[in-house]
């Protein structure tokens, strides 16, 4: 395993207080799981600033403690330019969020910039849907489609180290 470097996974949404803290918790309990918190860092962040300081959506973080990531420990932040030169991985919720970034890519970034679900494999989706204005339902598929993506980014993960 390569100690010389961890590899950092930056998620990313619009406002920072749904998808992409969803994400964040969920995918650093797998790598917590995998033993592997030492080697991977996690964070996450919005393209917009309206909620920048702020918890998770209630409704996220009661959705995701309940499959058992807690997400109460992370506060929202907006995306900056600084982003590319510190992850290695910039993972997307959705086209227009991975627009926005795109805009903002200097040439030399290496690192990978795609949807989060370009991981995904057993569910049809390409984007994860904003569930901000919606039900229920909409947090419990934002966690199926996050959890599907996040064990393939792992798989690929644990091949680098
Ligand atoms: P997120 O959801 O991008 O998944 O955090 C949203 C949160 C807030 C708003 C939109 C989407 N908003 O318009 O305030």
């Amino acid at each position: 395993m390569n100690n010389q470097q961890k590899i950092r996974v930056l998620f990313v949404c619009l406002g920072n207080i749904c998808r992409s803290p969803t994400a964040h918790g969920v995918f650093e309990k797998m790598v917590a799981e995998a033993g592997l918190e030492n080697y991977v860092d996690v964070d996450s962040c919005g393209t917009a600033g309206y909620h920048v300081g702020e918890k998770p959506d209630q409704r996220s973080a009661q959705a995701a403690l309940a499959r058992g990531y807690p997400l109460n420990h992370l506060r929202a932040r907006q995306f900056q330019s600084a982003d590319f030169d510190n992850f290695d991985y910039i993972l997307t919720m959705d086209r227009n969020n991975l627009s926005d970034i795109t805009h903002l890519k200097p040439q030399t970034y290496s690192g990978t910039l795609d949807l989060l679900l370009s991981f995904g494999e057993g569910l049809s989706y390409k984007e994860v849907p904003d569930p901000y204005y919606g039900g229920d339902q909409g947090f419990q598929l934002v966690l199926d489609l996050i959890e599907d993506a996040s064990r393939n980014l792992l798989s690929e993960i644990k091949q680098k180290l």
